[in-house]
């Protein structure tokens, strides 16, 4: 049976992550798959999160299973970290959240939940959106239709095309939304806008699924979640699928959470039940590592300054990153400083790519997304110089 089997090729970012390590060009650049690097191209572990493993170790007596709805210090801080401090109380039971393994998980299961209340139901996503998003929504049997977003030709969110098109979803569609640091373009709703489509949700029916993978990454903690919390606090019901890989560095731990707000108390157990029992069906229990790390940051107020302050350095060196890339690269650079988090499409042309990637060993998706955290001190003139060479000859 099993020879039956085609072979496929690499998921494309992951594939750039293994030709990068292949690459002996010493002074070759990651500007690929989006992790976190500090000015010194490494990716350590946070140090709120040493800490927290460090407690973990001296007192973790057992593995035995998490809960299926996970770690109830992780569950409760993620609630205030999404929705705000007073979440719990301003909810109620409306809300409920599971950890999931990573944002990923949280997006499946959700997708799974709306495939078990309505099979096939139309989830409106990004154009261009993260590609995973496609196999993680489609995976579980949904159907995917794009409303513009990025306009590549001036830089920038074209709003009133994304309005236009979301003005035909309809009530039992669900329409995906970014955060805060759209990937892959960084151009991210503004408040306004977000109040703009909290209106057309309440008018149209349609649910609303929000990706918060990058959630400090852009403007703060508190000012990237203002849209979303916006639109959690009016429309009856939201799904919003978080991740810590990125604003807590635990990637491989596999992090994150699936909050969901609903109509009333029942309808929030309804989904509750569902996700755990979809969890149940893929992969049983969640991973406890990294949620119980995040968990003990997100409650303990010392760990959790030492986060907040961590977190901050990270987002100010990206926005440091983009300054400079934009003074270097001119004036048709600019749109970089406009942007939030750490992805931006250099709109280069193909051909571009490939010399950057073949002569100055600098790698980057083929849509030419960028992950500006890939750049530092040691490597932005280098960067710069290159850039203008394939785009001057
Ligand atoms: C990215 O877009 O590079 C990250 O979200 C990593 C991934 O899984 O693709």
């Amino acid at each position: 049976m099993l020879e039956n089997l085609e072979v496929l090729p690499p998921d494309p970012l992951l594939g750039l992550m293994a030709a990068f390590a292949q690459d002996p060009n010493p002074q070759k650049i990651d500007l690929g798959v989006g992790i976190y690097q500090d000015n010194t191209g490494q990716t350590p572990v946070m140090g709120a999160v040493l800490e927290a493993e460090a407690r973990l170790l001296a007192s973790e007596g057992s593995k035995r299973y998490l809960p299926p709805a996970g770690d109830p210090a992780f569950t409760s801080g993620m609630l205030a970290l999404v929705l705000g401090e007073g979440a719990a109380g301003q909810f109620g039971e409306r809300v409920r959240v599971v950890q999931t393994p990573g944002g990923c998980g949280a997006l499946r299961i959700g997708a799974e939940v709306i495939a078990r209340s309505r099979p096939g139901a139309r989830v409106w996503v990004s154009d261009p959106t993260w590609p995973n998003h496609v196999p993680l929504l489609g995976g579980a049997g949904l159907q995917l239709q794009t409303y513009p977003y990025y306009d590549f030709a001036h830089h920038r969110l074209d709003f009133d095309a994304m309005f236009a098109a979301l003005g035909e979803a309809t009530a039992g569609d669900v329409v995906l939304l970014h955060g805060c640091c759209h990937n892959p373009s960084g151009a991210d709703l503004s408040l306004q806008q977000w109040q703009v489509l909290t209106e057309l949700c309440e008018q149209k029916g349609f649910t609303p699924m929000v990706d918060v993978a990058y959630q400090g990454l852009g403007q703060g903690l508190e000012a990237d979640a203002a849209g979303w919390r916006w639109m959690a606090e009016r429309v009856p019901e939201i799904l919003i699928a978080s991740s810590c890989s990125k604003n807590f560095g635990l990637y491989r731990e596999r992090t994150g959470a699936l909050l969901a707000v609903a109509r009333d108390g029942r309808a929030a157990q309804a989904v509750h039940s569902q996700a755990l029992s979809a969890a149940r069906q893929i992969y049983s229990m969640p991973p406890s590592h990294g949620a119980l790390a995040a968990g003990m940051i997100l409650q303990d107020a010392d760990l959790g300054d030492t986060w907040r302050h961590e977190l901050a350095q990270m987002r100010e060196r990206i926005a440091s990153v983009r300054r400079g890339v934009a003074q270097s690269l001119g004036s048709d650079f600019q749109f970089i400083v406009r942007e939030a988090g750490m992805f931006s499409f250099l709109g280069i042309r193909a051909e571009q790519v490939k010399r950057l990637r073949e002569e100055f060993g600098i790698y980057m998706a083929e849509s030419t997304r960028i992950n500006l955290a890939g750049l530092n001190d040691g490597n932005l003139e280098y960067f710069c110089t290159a850039m203008n060479t394939v785009l001057n000859e």
